[in-house]
C-alpha cells in the first residue's frame, strides 16, 4: 500500500476536510443553487437534490476518496494501476480522461461567473473609497457588464490567474490558509444575510417556497437538473476530490471525512438559499424568474439598504470570490497532476498549460453574452450548454463509472481496509451494495430520461 504521493500531502485530517470543502463550497452553493432552485420552482426541486446528496453523491463521495487514496497519482494513473492490479481492464481510465475534460469545460465557465463576482466586489471597493459610482439600478448594471466582452475577459483572466498561482506554487500553503480564515468569514456573512432576509417579511414565503414540494413541478429534465446539482456542488463525477483522496494521509477515517464534507457543503446551500429568497420576494421578484445573475440583480438591492451596505457589499462578493477560487484549484488539479507524471513539464508549465487552455476555451462562454449571443445549441446558449453537458451529464456518468469501479473492479479487501476497517460489517455492506447497485441503477434511470425513454 503506498503511503504518499509525489505531488505532495495533506498536512492533516483537518487539512484535508478544509481542502475538499473548499472545492465544495463555491459558486455552485452561492450561485448555481439559488438560481436553478428558481428555475426549476423550488420546493420539489429541493427535496429531490437533497436526497441526491444522500443516495448517490455520499457513497460516491466515498469512492472518490477510497480509489485516489488506494492509487496515490492523477486520476488517471490511479485508475491505471488499480485495474492492472485486480486484472481488470485498462479502459477503465477513460473515466480519468472524461474526468479531465469535464474539468477543463467546468473550469472554462466557472472562471468567467468567478470573473463576474471579482467585478462586483471591486466596484463595491471603488464605490467605498469614492471613487465609483453606486449601482442604482442592478438588473442594468448586470446587463452592461455582460455586453462587455472586455471586461469579462479581464476579469476571467484575473480570477485565472489568481487559480493558476496556488496551482502552480503548491496546493498546501496558499489554500490551507484561505480555507481556514476567509471561508469561516463568508460563512458570518451569509448568517448576517440570513438575519437580514428574516427581518424582510418575505422569510414565511420563501421558505415555502424552497421546502413546500409542488409535485407537478417534478420532469424528467428537471430530475437531471437536481442530480447534476447534487454533482456538482459536491466536487463529484470529474475525480477531483478522488485527487484530493490521493494527497490524504494513511490513518484517516474516509466516512467520517466524507460526511464531514457533503454536510457542511448542503448547509451552506440550504443557507444561502434562505438569505437570498426572503430579499428576491421582498423586492418584488418572482422567485421563479431564474436566471444566471439572479444573485447579482437580486443582492446590491438590500445591499443598497443595508446599513455599511456597500462595505458589506464588497465583503460578500470578494468573499465568494475566495469561495470560487478554492473550488476551481480543484477543477485545474487532475489535469495538472497528470500532465506532471506523463509528460516533462514541471508542476509550473503543466498548470500554465491548463489554465491557458481553460481561459480560451472559457472565451466562448464570454462571447455568449454579446458578440456570440445569437448562437443557440439546442434552444441553449453557448455557457448554458456546457454547462448543461458538463454538470448534468458528464459528471453523472462520471460518478456511475466511479461507482461501478469501486464496487465491482477493487476487491472488498481492498475497500474495507481504505473505508475503515474496524467498521461494522452491516455498515460497509451497505456502503457497498449501495455502491454497486442502487446508486448506479438511479443514476441510469435518470440518464435514460434524458434519452427519452424514459
Ligand atoms: N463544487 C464547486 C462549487 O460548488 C465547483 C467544483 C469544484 C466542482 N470542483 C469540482 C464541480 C469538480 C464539479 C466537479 O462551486
Amino acid at each position: 500500500m503506498q503511503t504518499s504521493s509525489i505531488h505532495g500531502m495533506w498536512s492533516s485530517r483537518l487539512a484535508f476536510i478544509l481542502a475538499a470543502t473548499g472545492s465544495a463550497v463555491g459558486l455552485g452553493n452561492i450561485w448555481r443553487f439559488p438560481y436553478i432552485t428558481s428555475e426549476n420552482g423550488g420546493g420539489a426541486f429541493v427535496l429531490i437534490y437533497l436526497l441526491c446528496i444522500l443516495a448517490v453523491g455520499l457513497p460516491i463521495m466515498f469512492s472518490e476518496i477510497v480509489i485516489g487514496r488506494r492509487g496515490r497519482m492523477s486520476p488517471i494513473n490511479s485508475i491505471r494501476e488499480l485495474s492492472d492490479d485486480a486484472k481488470a481492464t485498462r479502459a477503465w481510465m477513460g473515466l480519468g480522461f472524461l474526468g479531465v475534460i469535464a474539468g477543463f469545460i467546468i473550469l472554462s465557465f466557472y472562471s468567467v461567473v468567478a470573473g463576474w463576482t471579482l467585478h462586483y466586489g471591486f466596484a463595491y471597493l471603488k464605490e467605498l473609497v469614492g471613487m465609483g459610482a453606486p449601482i442604482t439600478d442592478p438588473g442594468e448594471t448586470f446587463e452592461n457588464l455582460l455586453a462587455s466582452a472586455g471586461e469579462l475577459t479581464f476579469w476571467h483572466g484575473l480570477f485565472m490567474l489568481m487559480t493558476v498561482g496556488v496551482v502552480a506554487f503548491g496546493v498546501e500553503k496558499g489554500l490551507e490558509r484561505a480555507v481556514t480564515i476567509l471561508m469561516p468569514l463568508l460563512f458570518v456573512l451569509l448568517l448576517i444575510l440570513l438575519g437580514y432576509g428574516m427581518n424582510t417579511g418575505s422569510f414565511q414565503e420563501a421558505v415555502g417556497f424552497l421546502f413546500r414540494p409542488d409535485w407537478s413541478q417534478v420532469s424528467g429534465p428537471m430530475i437531471v437538473t437536481a442530480m447534476g446539482q447534487a454533482f456538482f456542488t459536491l466536487s463529484l463525477g470529474m475525480c477531483a476530490i478522488m485527487t484530493y483522496g490521493a494527497y490524504l494521509p494513511s490513518d484517516v477515517n474516509i466516512p467520517k471525512v466524507g460526511t464531514t464534507v457533503a454536510i457542511s457543503d448542503t448547509v451552506v446551500a440550504l443557507i444561502a438559499g434562505l438569505a437570498i429568497f426572503p430579499i428576491v420576494i421582498s423586492f418584488g421578484i418572482d422567485p421563479g424568474s431564474g436566471g444566471a445573475g439572479l444573485i447579482f440583480t437580486s443582492l446590491p438591492l438590500a445591499f443598497s439598504e443595508m446599513p455599511f451596505g456597500i462595505a458589506y457589499g464588497m465583503a460578500f462578493f470578494l468573499l465568494l470570490s475566495v469561495a470560487a477560487w478554492t473550488s476551481a484549484i480543484s477543477l485545474m488539479e487532475p489535469a495538472t497532476a497528470y500532465l506532471v507524471e506523463a509528460t516533462d513539464l514541471s508542476r509550473k508549465a503543466a498548470a500554465l498549460c491548463v489554465a491557458a487552455f481553460a481561459w480560451m476555451l472559457g472565451l466562448a462562454t464570454v462571447f455568449s453574452f454579446n458578440i456570440w449571443s445569437e448562437v443557440s445549441i439546442g434552444g441553449k446558449s453557448i455557457m448554458d450548454a456546457l454547462d448543461y453537458v458538463a454538470a448534468d451529464v458528464m459528471l453523472p456518468i462520471g460518478g456511475l463509472l466511479t461507482a461501478l469501479f469501486a464496487g465491482w473492479v477493487l476487491s472488498k479487501k481492498i475497500t474495507r481496509e481504505e473505508l475503515d476497517e474496524k467498521m461494522p460489517d452491516w455498515a460497509f455492506n451497505a456502503w457497498l451494495w449501495l455502491t454497486r447497485i442502487v446508486t448506479p441503477a438511479l443514476i441510469l434511470v435518470v440518464l435514460a430520461s434524458l434519452l427519452g425513454i424514459l
